[in-house]
């Protein structure tokens, strides 16, 4: 099994994302002890906004580093997203990396149907921490809505959330909210081997 661990929150060490994709990727560890982890951080390792260049592929450097994300995301069987919700959407660097999977003929194409996404049969867990708290279907939240929607228009269906509302109120309010999204992660065993 393949697993493709990606990281967008520019918090480092203080992220309540890291923290949580982190225990996602342990726990799938364990459970899948031959599991090969490719890591991804967004925020280190940044990728530049999505160019004219990078569209016609009229940079070399750029062109062979946008096919290697792409490869990656379409040899991975499982991904584990940090996708923390900034300014009520994802972080750009994370928009950066969508900009580069979702490739027409590799990714989707358009049919007489409507479009069709080519990359199905992936497992994605998305950990969702935000500062408030959102109803769902909330028009105030692009970031887990967003996510859902272009991956299912990449054709993935599988998509878990990990949760954890309202880490701006207070410590106390974070650490439990932490702890109850750790209590829900989805159980590793159920995945794909
Ligand atoms: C630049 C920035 C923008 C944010 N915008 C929002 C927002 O629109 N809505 C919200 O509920 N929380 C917002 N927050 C709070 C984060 O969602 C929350 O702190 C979350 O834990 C961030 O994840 P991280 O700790 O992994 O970076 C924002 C935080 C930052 C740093």
């Amino acid at each position: 099994m393949k697993v493709l661990h990606i990281d967008s929150s520019i918090q480092g060490s203080a992220s309540a994302t890291r923290e949580l994709t982190h225990e996602i990727v342990a726990r799938l560890k364990t459970a899948h002890p031959e599991a090969q982890i490719t890591y991804r951080d967004l925020a280190a390792d940044v990728l530049p906004h999505f160019s004219q260049a990078a569209l016609t592929r009229a940079d070399e450097l750029e062109a062979a580093r946008n096919t290697q994300v792409l490869e990656e995301f379409l040899d991975a069987d499982v991904l584990v997203i940090g996708a923390p919700l900034y300014n009520f959407g994802i972080p750009s660097q994370l928009k950066a990396w969508v900009d580069r999977i979702v490739i027409a003929g590799r990714t989707f194409r358009y049919t007489e149907r409507g479009p069709e996404g080519l990359a199905g049969g992936k497992q994605v867990i998305l950990a969702v921490p935000r500062g408030g708290v959102y109803e769902t279907g909330s028009l105030a939240e692009f970031g887990e809505s967003y996510l859902k929607f272009v991956l299912g228009f990449v054709g993935i269906r599988d998509v878990s959330f990990v949760r954890a509302e309202g880490l701006a109120f207070s410590a106390q309010h974070r650490e439990n909210a932490l702890n109850e999204a750790r209590a829900v992660i989805p159980v590793p065993a159920a995945l794909a081997a």
